[in-house]
Protein backbone atom coordinates (compact mmCIF):
# COMPACT_ATOMS: atom_id res chain seq x y z
CA UNK A 1 0.00 0.00 0.00
CA UNK A 2 1.41 3.32 -0.75
CA UNK A 3 1.46 6.18 1.46
CA UNK A 4 -1.08 8.04 -0.61
CA UNK A 5 -3.32 5.11 -0.04
CA UNK A 6 -3.12 4.53 3.51
CA UNK A 7 -5.61 6.44 5.60
CA UNK A 8 -5.25 7.46 9.56
CA UNK A 9 -6.84 5.35 11.63
CA UNK A 10 -8.14 7.43 15.26
CA UNK A 11 -10.00 5.76 18.14
CA UNK A 12 -10.67 7.23 21.50
CA UNK A 13 -10.40 5.50 24.68
CA UNK A 14 -13.04 6.44 27.15
CA UNK A 15 -10.98 6.15 30.11
CA UNK A 16 -14.31 7.48 32.37
CA UNK A 17 -13.85 11.13 33.17
CA UNK A 18 -10.91 11.76 31.09
CA UNK A 19 -7.07 10.30 31.12
CA UNK A 20 -5.64 13.16 33.87
CA UNK A 21 -6.11 11.90 37.19
CA UNK A 22 -7.95 14.87 38.21
CA UNK A 23 -10.44 14.99 35.05
CA UNK A 24 -13.79 14.35 37.31
CA UNK A 25 -12.76 17.48 39.51
CA UNK A 26 -13.59 19.15 36.18
CA UNK A 27 -16.81 18.07 35.57
CA UNK A 28 -20.23 19.33 36.12
CA UNK A 29 -21.38 16.02 37.46
CA UNK A 30 -18.46 14.09 39.26
CA UNK A 31 -20.19 11.16 39.08
CA UNK A 32 -21.01 11.30 35.15
CA UNK A 33 -18.75 8.23 34.61
CA UNK A 34 -21.76 6.04 35.85
CA UNK A 35 -23.94 7.14 33.28
CA UNK A 36 -24.13 5.56 30.11
CA UNK A 37 -25.57 8.76 28.62
CA UNK A 38 -22.10 10.29 29.24
CA UNK A 39 -20.28 7.10 27.47
CA UNK A 40 -23.45 7.98 24.65
CA UNK A 41 -22.49 11.21 24.02
CA UNK A 42 -18.43 10.80 24.27
CA UNK A 43 -19.05 8.19 21.33
CA UNK A 44 -21.26 10.23 19.20
CA UNK A 45 -19.22 13.15 19.47
CA UNK A 46 -16.30 10.57 17.70
CA UNK A 47 -18.86 9.63 15.50
CA UNK A 48 -19.14 13.26 14.28
CA UNK A 49 -15.79 13.00 13.75
CA UNK A 50 -15.51 10.00 11.47
CA UNK A 51 -13.17 8.51 13.91
CA UNK A 52 -12.66 4.75 13.90
CA UNK A 53 -14.08 3.71 17.46
CA UNK A 54 -14.52 3.97 20.52
CA UNK A 55 -12.26 1.85 23.40
CA UNK A 56 -13.27 1.17 27.03
CA UNK A 57 -10.59 -0.56 29.02
CA UNK A 58 -10.81 -2.91 32.35
CA UNK A 59 -9.23 -3.98 35.07
CA UNK A 60 -11.66 -7.14 36.87
CA UNK A 61 -11.18 -5.56 40.68
CA UNK A 62 -10.68 -2.11 41.85
CA UNK A 63 -6.98 -1.00 41.57
CA UNK A 64 -8.02 2.47 41.88
CA UNK A 65 -7.22 4.50 44.66
CA UNK A 66 -11.20 5.50 45.27
CA UNK A 67 -10.53 8.70 46.44
CA UNK A 68 -8.15 9.77 43.72
CA UNK A 69 -9.96 9.03 40.61
CA UNK A 70 -13.29 7.53 39.12
CA UNK A 71 -12.63 3.68 38.80
CA UNK A 72 -12.87 1.16 35.40
CA UNK A 73 -15.84 0.03 37.37
CA UNK A 74 -18.60 -0.83 34.74
CA UNK A 75 -18.14 -3.95 32.60
CA UNK A 76 -17.50 -2.92 28.69
CA UNK A 77 -19.65 -4.88 26.71
CA UNK A 78 -22.46 -4.09 28.97
CA UNK A 79 -21.75 -0.77 28.46
CA UNK A 80 -21.11 -0.93 25.25
CA UNK A 81 -24.38 -2.14 24.11
CA UNK A 82 -25.95 0.67 25.63
CA UNK A 83 -23.75 3.13 23.45
CA UNK A 84 -24.29 0.76 20.40
CA UNK A 85 -27.99 1.61 20.85
CA UNK A 86 -27.17 5.40 20.46
CA UNK A 87 -24.84 5.20 17.42
CA UNK A 88 -24.42 4.10 14.23
CA UNK A 89 -21.22 3.59 12.96
CA UNK A 90 -18.65 3.59 15.16
CA UNK A 91 -16.82 0.74 16.16
CA UNK A 92 -16.49 -0.58 19.89
CA UNK A 93 -14.04 -1.99 21.71
CA UNK A 94 -14.31 -3.61 24.62
CA UNK A 95 -11.14 -5.31 27.11
CA UNK A 96 -11.88 -8.67 28.46
CA UNK A 97 -9.50 -10.65 30.23
CA UNK A 98 -8.03 -13.96 28.72
CA UNK A 99 -7.10 -15.10 32.39
CA UNK A 100 -9.93 -14.86 34.06
CA UNK A 101 -12.68 -15.34 31.65
CA UNK A 102 -13.62 -18.57 29.89
CA UNK A 103 -13.33 -18.44 26.05
CA UNK A 104 -17.18 -20.11 25.40
CA UNK A 105 -18.54 -17.05 27.43
CA UNK A 106 -16.39 -14.52 25.63
CA UNK A 107 -16.82 -15.88 22.29
CA UNK A 108 -20.74 -15.49 23.22
CA UNK A 109 -20.79 -12.03 24.61
CA UNK A 110 -18.69 -10.54 21.84
CA UNK A 111 -20.50 -12.19 19.15
CA UNK A 112 -23.60 -11.05 20.56
CA UNK A 113 -22.13 -7.45 20.58
CA UNK A 114 -21.41 -8.12 17.02
CA UNK A 115 -24.62 -8.81 16.50
CA UNK A 116 -26.60 -6.14 18.62
CA UNK A 117 -24.09 -3.48 16.52
CA UNK A 118 -24.28 -4.62 13.46
CA UNK A 119 -21.04 -5.18 12.86
CA UNK A 120 -19.02 -2.91 14.81
CA UNK A 121 -17.65 -4.84 17.87
CA UNK A 122 -13.73 -5.61 18.88
CA UNK A 123 -12.47 -7.28 21.91
CA UNK A 124 -9.10 -6.50 22.98
CA UNK A 125 -8.26 -9.19 24.64
CA UNK A 126 -5.62 -8.86 27.72
CA UNK A 127 -3.81 -11.26 30.23
CA UNK A 128 -4.51 -8.79 32.98
CA UNK A 129 -1.46 -7.98 35.03
CA UNK A 130 -2.59 -5.99 38.17
CA UNK A 131 -2.38 -7.90 40.80
CA UNK A 132 -5.22 -7.22 42.98
CA UNK A 133 -7.51 -9.13 40.20
CA UNK A 134 -6.17 -12.12 41.55
CA UNK A 135 -7.72 -12.63 44.95
CA UNK A 136 -11.64 -12.07 43.43
CA UNK A 137 -11.33 -15.17 41.07
CA UNK A 138 -9.73 -17.39 44.01
CA UNK A 139 -6.08 -17.25 43.21
CA UNK A 140 -3.25 -15.54 45.92
CA UNK A 141 -1.74 -13.98 43.24
CA UNK A 142 -1.78 -13.74 39.49
CA UNK A 143 -0.49 -16.92 37.20
CA UNK A 144 3.14 -16.43 35.94
CA UNK A 145 3.62 -13.93 32.70
CA UNK A 146 4.42 -16.88 30.74
CA UNK A 147 1.43 -18.71 32.05
CA UNK A 148 -1.29 -16.14 31.69
CA UNK A 149 0.53 -15.92 27.71
CA UNK A 150 0.21 -19.87 27.48
CA UNK A 151 -3.81 -19.34 28.28
CA UNK A 152 -3.95 -16.48 26.23
CA UNK A 153 -2.72 -18.13 23.06
CA UNK A 154 -5.08 -20.97 23.17
CA UNK A 155 -8.27 -18.80 24.97
CA UNK A 156 -7.39 -16.97 21.56
CA UNK A 157 -7.54 -19.97 19.66
CA UNK A 158 -10.89 -21.06 20.58
CA UNK A 159 -12.84 -17.83 20.26
CA UNK A 160 -12.03 -17.95 17.31
CA UNK A 161 -13.07 -21.04 16.54
CA UNK A 162 -15.99 -20.50 17.98
CA UNK A 163 -16.82 -17.66 15.86
CA UNK A 164 -16.49 -19.18 13.17
CA UNK A 165 -18.31 -22.43 14.20
CA UNK A 166 -21.22 -21.51 12.01
CA UNK A 167 -20.87 -20.94 8.62
CA UNK A 168 -22.14 -17.73 6.44
CA UNK A 169 -24.61 -20.01 4.70
CA UNK A 170 -25.90 -21.88 7.96
CA UNK A 171 -29.02 -19.47 8.26
CA UNK A 172 -31.58 -21.08 5.46
CA UNK A 173 -34.76 -18.74 6.65
CA UNK A 174 -36.86 -21.04 4.42
CA UNK A 175 -40.63 -20.46 6.40
CA UNK A 176 -41.94 -23.27 4.44
CA UNK A 177 -38.71 -25.76 5.20
CA UNK A 178 -36.02 -25.17 7.79
CA UNK A 179 -34.45 -22.05 9.18
CA UNK A 180 -30.53 -23.37 9.28
CA UNK A 181 -28.66 -26.14 7.66
CA UNK A 182 -26.95 -28.36 10.58
CA UNK A 183 -24.66 -29.12 7.70
CA UNK A 184 -22.76 -25.70 8.05
CA UNK A 185 -22.88 -25.52 12.11
CA UNK A 186 -19.81 -27.32 13.16
CA UNK A 187 -18.64 -28.67 16.40
CA UNK A 188 -14.88 -26.53 17.19
CA UNK A 189 -14.16 -30.05 19.31
CA UNK A 190 -11.03 -28.29 21.02
CA UNK A 191 -8.71 -30.60 23.59
CA UNK A 192 -6.11 -28.32 24.61
CA UNK A 193 -3.74 -28.17 27.57
CA UNK A 194 -6.14 -25.01 29.42
CA UNK A 195 -9.59 -26.07 27.70
CA UNK A 196 -11.82 -28.50 26.36
CA UNK A 197 -14.58 -26.71 24.45
CA UNK A 198 -16.91 -28.66 22.16
CA UNK A 199 -19.12 -26.02 20.81
CA UNK A 200 -20.46 -24.96 18.34
CA UNK A 201 -22.19 -21.53 19.54
CA UNK A 202 -25.88 -21.48 20.54
CA UNK A 203 -26.07 -18.16 17.20
CA UNK A 204 -25.10 -17.27 14.03
CA UNK A 205 -22.28 -16.15 12.48
CA UNK A 206 -22.10 -12.20 13.31
CA UNK A 207 -21.92 -9.53 10.61
CA UNK A 208 -18.33 -8.93 11.04
CA UNK A 209 -17.65 -12.87 10.56
CA UNK A 210 -15.26 -12.60 13.26
CA UNK A 211 -15.64 -9.21 15.65
CA UNK A 212 -12.04 -7.46 14.79
CA UNK A 213 -9.38 -8.42 17.32
CA UNK A 214 -6.97 -6.06 19.52
CA UNK A 215 -4.08 -7.20 21.28
CA UNK A 216 -1.85 -4.69 23.91
CA UNK A 217 0.53 -6.43 25.76
CA UNK A 218 3.92 -5.02 24.50
CA UNK A 219 6.18 -8.43 26.13
CA UNK A 220 7.62 -10.54 23.75
CA UNK A 221 5.10 -13.15 24.13
CA UNK A 222 2.84 -10.14 23.71
CA UNK A 223 3.95 -9.29 20.64
CA UNK A 224 4.21 -12.75 19.21
CA UNK A 225 -0.21 -13.30 20.38
CA UNK A 226 -0.49 -10.06 18.31
CA UNK A 227 1.20 -11.17 15.38
CA UNK A 228 -0.19 -14.29 15.05
CA UNK A 229 -3.86 -13.50 15.85
CA UNK A 230 -4.78 -9.71 15.97
CA UNK A 231 -5.96 -7.18 13.46
CA UNK A 232 -4.55 -4.02 15.56
CA UNK A 233 -2.40 -3.65 18.19
CA UNK A 234 -3.20 -0.98 20.69
CA UNK A 235 0.62 0.33 21.65
CA UNK A 236 2.35 1.99 24.34
CA UNK A 237 5.19 3.36 22.60
CA UNK A 238 6.09 6.46 24.30
CA UNK A 239 8.94 7.74 21.67
CA UNK A 240 9.39 8.23 17.37
CA UNK A 241 12.38 6.22 17.66
CA UNK A 242 11.15 3.44 19.58
CA UNK A 243 7.21 3.69 17.71
CA UNK A 244 9.06 3.16 14.25
CA UNK A 245 11.36 -0.24 15.46
CA UNK A 246 7.91 -1.67 17.66
CA UNK A 247 6.18 -0.64 14.00
CA UNK A 248 8.64 -2.62 11.64
CA UNK A 249 9.16 -5.30 14.27
CA UNK A 250 5.57 -6.26 13.99
CA UNK A 251 4.73 -5.85 10.46
CA UNK A 252 7.85 -7.99 10.08
CA UNK A 253 6.41 -10.87 12.82
CA UNK A 254 3.37 -10.53 10.66
CA UNK A 255 4.82 -11.41 7.72
CA UNK A 256 7.02 -14.51 9.51
CA UNK A 257 3.47 -15.63 10.34
CA UNK A 258 2.76 -15.52 6.86
CA UNK A 259 0.10 -12.34 7.15
CA UNK A 260 0.12 -9.28 4.83
CA UNK A 261 1.16 -6.82 7.36
CA UNK A 262 -0.99 -4.15 6.03
CA UNK A 263 -3.70 -6.61 8.08
CA UNK A 264 -2.52 -5.63 11.38
CA UNK A 265 -3.03 -1.75 12.38
CA UNK A 266 -0.48 -0.57 14.83
CA UNK A 267 -2.27 2.02 17.41
CA UNK A 268 -0.21 3.53 20.24
CA UNK A 269 -2.14 5.55 22.79
CA UNK A 270 -1.85 9.51 22.55
CA UNK A 271 -2.81 11.65 25.77
CA UNK A 272 -4.12 14.77 24.13
CA UNK A 273 -4.08 18.27 25.62
CA UNK A 274 -5.33 20.63 23.29
CA UNK A 275 -6.19 24.34 23.07
CA UNK A 276 -6.11 27.25 20.77
CA UNK A 277 -2.40 28.35 21.28
CA UNK A 278 0.77 26.35 22.97
CA UNK A 279 0.54 28.72 26.10
CA UNK A 280 -2.96 28.01 26.67
CA UNK A 281 -2.72 24.34 26.33
CA UNK A 282 -0.32 24.30 28.80
CA UNK A 283 -2.12 26.43 31.21
CA UNK A 284 -5.00 24.02 30.69
CA UNK A 285 -2.40 21.05 31.74
CA UNK A 286 -1.10 23.20 34.60
CA UNK A 287 -4.49 23.75 35.89
CA UNK A 288 -5.49 20.04 36.31
CA UNK A 289 -2.07 19.18 37.68
CA UNK A 290 -2.98 21.69 40.61
CA UNK A 291 -6.12 19.63 41.41
CA UNK A 292 -3.98 16.83 42.75
CA UNK A 293 -3.39 13.29 42.05
CA UNK A 294 0.18 13.70 42.43
CA UNK A 295 0.48 10.87 44.78
CA UNK A 296 -1.87 8.99 42.82
CA UNK A 297 0.43 9.58 39.89
CA UNK A 298 3.80 8.51 41.26
CA UNK A 299 2.11 5.00 43.35
CA UNK A 300 1.45 4.32 39.18
CA UNK A 301 4.85 5.27 38.25
CA UNK A 302 6.19 2.71 40.59
CA UNK A 303 3.78 0.15 39.83
CA UNK A 304 4.55 0.56 35.65
CA UNK A 305 8.52 0.01 36.46
CA UNK A 306 7.59 -2.99 39.24
CA UNK A 307 9.42 -0.76 42.06
CA UNK A 308 8.45 0.33 45.41
CA UNK A 309 7.14 3.86 45.72
CA UNK A 310 10.12 4.72 48.16
CA UNK A 311 12.92 3.99 45.88
CA UNK A 312 11.93 7.19 43.84
CA UNK A 313 13.17 10.22 44.76
CA UNK A 314 10.70 13.70 43.49
CA UNK A 315 12.98 15.70 41.60
CA UNK A 316 15.65 13.64 40.06
CA UNK A 317 15.36 11.14 37.41
CA UNK A 318 14.70 7.16 37.94
CA UNK A 319 17.83 5.46 38.62
CA UNK A 320 19.22 4.06 36.03
CA UNK A 321 19.56 0.76 37.60
CA UNK A 322 15.67 0.60 38.09
CA UNK A 323 15.44 1.07 34.42
CA UNK A 324 16.73 -1.77 33.43
CA UNK A 325 15.63 -6.01 33.58
CA UNK A 326 12.05 -4.68 32.65
CA UNK A 327 11.49 -7.93 30.52
CA UNK A 328 11.84 -9.81 33.56
CA UNK A 329 8.88 -7.86 35.22
CA UNK A 330 5.99 -9.72 36.58
CA UNK A 331 3.64 -6.80 35.68
CA UNK A 332 3.01 -5.37 32.13
CA UNK A 333 6.33 -5.46 30.54
CA UNK A 334 5.09 -3.23 27.39
CA UNK A 335 4.02 -0.47 30.29
CA UNK A 336 7.30 -0.56 32.04
CA UNK A 337 9.48 -0.46 28.53
CA UNK A 338 7.53 2.52 27.51
CA UNK A 339 8.16 4.39 30.71
CA UNK A 340 11.80 3.42 30.71
CA UNK A 341 11.95 5.40 26.98
CA UNK A 342 10.14 8.29 28.14
CA UNK A 343 12.48 8.50 30.79
CA UNK A 344 15.22 8.10 29.05
CA UNK A 345 14.70 9.93 25.72
CA UNK A 346 13.35 13.15 27.60
CA UNK A 347 15.70 12.98 31.03
CA UNK A 348 12.49 13.52 32.67
CA UNK A 349 12.67 13.47 36.78
CA UNK A 350 10.22 11.43 38.64
CA UNK A 351 7.84 14.63 39.36
CA UNK A 352 8.01 14.93 35.49
CA UNK A 353 6.95 11.75 34.61
CA UNK A 354 4.18 12.28 37.28
CA UNK A 355 2.84 14.73 35.80
CA UNK A 356 2.45 12.49 32.52
CA UNK A 357 0.52 10.69 34.13
CA UNK A 358 2.79 7.82 35.29
CA UNK A 359 4.29 7.50 31.61
CA UNK A 360 2.34 4.75 30.45
CA UNK A 361 1.51 6.83 27.40
CA UNK A 362 3.17 10.45 24.81
CA UNK A 363 1.12 12.79 25.95
CA UNK A 364 1.09 15.35 23.26
CA UNK A 365 0.30 19.25 24.58
CA UNK A 366 -0.13 22.17 21.89
CA UNK A 367 -2.34 23.15 19.35
CA UNK A 368 -4.93 21.52 16.95
CA UNK A 369 -1.71 22.22 14.60
CA UNK A 370 1.09 20.84 16.79
CA UNK A 371 -1.21 17.38 17.81
CA UNK A 372 -1.94 16.69 13.78
CA UNK A 373 1.69 17.51 13.01
CA UNK A 374 2.52 14.48 16.17
CA UNK A 375 0.30 12.54 14.36
CA UNK A 376 1.32 12.92 10.73
CA UNK A 377 4.90 12.51 11.49
CA UNK A 378 4.58 9.08 13.22
CA UNK A 379 1.71 8.12 10.33
CA UNK A 380 4.25 8.98 7.50
CA UNK A 381 7.21 8.21 9.13
CA UNK A 382 6.09 4.40 9.70
CA UNK A 383 5.98 4.81 13.65
CA UNK A 384 1.96 4.18 13.48
CA UNK A 385 -1.08 3.36 11.65
CA UNK A 386 -3.26 5.76 13.47
CA UNK A 387 -3.93 6.15 17.66
CA UNK A 388 -5.67 5.62 20.42
CA UNK A 389 -6.62 8.58 21.74
CA UNK A 390 -6.52 9.84 25.46
CA UNK A 391 -8.36 12.90 25.75
CA UNK A 392 -7.23 14.66 29.09
CA UNK A 393 -10.54 15.41 29.95
CA UNK A 394 -13.93 13.70 28.76
CA UNK A 395 -15.50 15.15 26.63
CA UNK A 396 -14.39 18.97 26.05
CA UNK A 397 -10.98 17.19 25.12
CA UNK A 398 -12.40 14.63 22.42
CA UNK A 399 -14.93 17.79 21.40
CA UNK A 400 -12.05 20.26 20.80
CA UNK A 401 -10.03 16.90 18.68
CA UNK A 402 -12.72 16.43 16.58
CA UNK A 403 -13.76 20.33 15.96
CA UNK A 404 -10.09 21.25 15.50
CA UNK A 405 -7.69 18.73 14.42
CA UNK A 406 -10.06 16.25 12.68
CA UNK A 407 -10.92 19.56 9.70
CA UNK A 408 -6.78 19.91 9.99
CA UNK A 409 -6.12 15.77 9.57
CA UNK A 410 -8.63 16.08 6.58
CA UNK A 411 -7.05 19.26 4.65
CA UNK A 412 -3.70 17.34 4.89
CA UNK A 413 -5.45 14.34 3.14
CA UNK A 414 -4.73 12.08 5.78
CA UNK A 415 -8.90 11.27 7.21
CA UNK A 416 -11.46 10.20 6.11
CA UNK A 417 -14.27 12.96 5.75
CA UNK A 418 -17.13 10.27 5.50
CA UNK A 419 -17.77 6.69 6.44
CA UNK A 420 -17.41 4.41 3.38
CA UNK A 421 -18.41 1.45 5.59
CA UNK A 422 -20.71 0.26 8.25
CA UNK A 423 -18.53 -2.29 10.13
CA UNK A 424 -15.80 -1.59 12.13
CA UNK A 425 -13.70 -4.07 9.96
CA UNK A 426 -14.68 -1.76 7.04
CA UNK A 427 -13.27 1.54 8.99
CA UNK A 428 -10.27 -0.08 9.24
CA UNK A 429 -9.77 -1.69 5.85
CA UNK A 430 -9.39 -5.40 7.35
CA UNK A 431 -11.46 -7.78 5.44
CA UNK A 432 -14.05 -9.95 6.64
CA UNK A 433 -12.37 -13.97 7.35
CA UNK A 434 -14.16 -15.97 5.76
CA UNK A 435 -15.32 -19.23 8.44
CA UNK A 436 -12.33 -22.09 8.97
CA UNK A 437 -15.06 -24.24 8.08
CA UNK A 438 -16.08 -23.28 4.84
CA UNK A 439 -12.96 -23.46 3.34
CA UNK A 440 -12.35 -26.88 4.87
CA UNK A 441 -15.03 -28.66 4.62
CA UNK A 442 -16.98 -27.90 1.20
CA UNK A 443 -20.47 -28.99 0.99
CA UNK A 444 -23.37 -29.57 -1.51
CA UNK A 445 -25.69 -26.62 -1.04
CA UNK A 446 -28.22 -27.51 0.70
CA UNK A 447 -29.60 -24.21 0.44
CA UNK A 448 -30.81 -23.42 -2.76
C1 LIG B 1 -3.32 0.82 25.17
C2 LIG B 1 -3.29 -0.31 26.17
C3 LIG B 1 -4.45 -0.62 26.83
C4 LIG B 1 -4.47 -1.67 27.75
N1 LIG B 1 -5.61 -1.93 28.41
C5 LIG B 1 -5.62 -2.89 29.34
C6 LIG B 1 -6.79 -3.13 30.08
O1 LIG B 1 -7.80 -2.48 29.90
N2 LIG B 1 -6.77 -4.10 31.01
C7 LIG B 1 -5.65 -4.86 31.24
O2 LIG B 1 -5.69 -5.74 32.10
N3 LIG B 1 -4.53 -4.66 30.54
C8 LIG B 1 -4.48 -3.69 29.62
N4 LIG B 1 -3.34 -3.46 28.93
C9 LIG B 1 -2.18 -4.31 29.23
C10 LIG B 1 -1.84 -5.42 28.26
O3 LIG B 1 -2.81 -5.76 27.38
C11 LIG B 1 -1.25 -6.69 28.87
O4 LIG B 1 -2.24 -7.46 29.47
C12 LIG B 1 -0.22 -6.35 29.88
O5 LIG B 1 0.45 -5.22 29.44
C13 LIG B 1 0.78 -7.48 30.11
O6 LIG B 1 1.39 -7.80 28.93
P1 LIG B 1 2.85 -7.41 28.47
O7 LIG B 1 3.78 -7.82 29.58
O8 LIG B 1 2.96 -8.23 27.23
O9 LIG B 1 2.90 -5.92 28.22
C14 LIG B 1 -3.30 -2.43 28.01
C15 LIG B 1 -2.12 -2.11 27.32
C16 LIG B 1 -2.11 -1.07 26.42
C17 LIG B 1 -0.83 -0.78 25.72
Amino acid sequence: MTTADRQLHLGVNMYNAGIHVSAWRKQEDPFSYLDVDFYRDIARIAERGTLDAVFLADIPGLREDARARPTLGLEPTVLLTGVAAATERIGLVATASTTFNDPYNIARRFSTLDHVSRGRAAWNAVTTYDPTVAPNFGLPELPEHHDRYGRAEEFVDVVRKLWDSWEDGALVGDQAGDLADPDRIHAVEHRGEHFSVRGPLPLPRSPQGRPVLVQAGGSEHGKRLAARTADAVFAAQTTFDEGRRFYAEMKQRARDFGRNPDALKILPGLCTVIAATEAEAKARKAELDELGGQQWAIGKLAANLGVPVDQLELDAPVPEHLLRGLDEKPGSRGFAKAVADYARADGLTVRELALLGGGGHRYAIGTPEQIADTIEHWFRNGAADGFNLMPDVLPSGLETFVDHVVPELRRRGLFRTEYTGTTLREHLGLSRPPSRYETETPHSSSAS
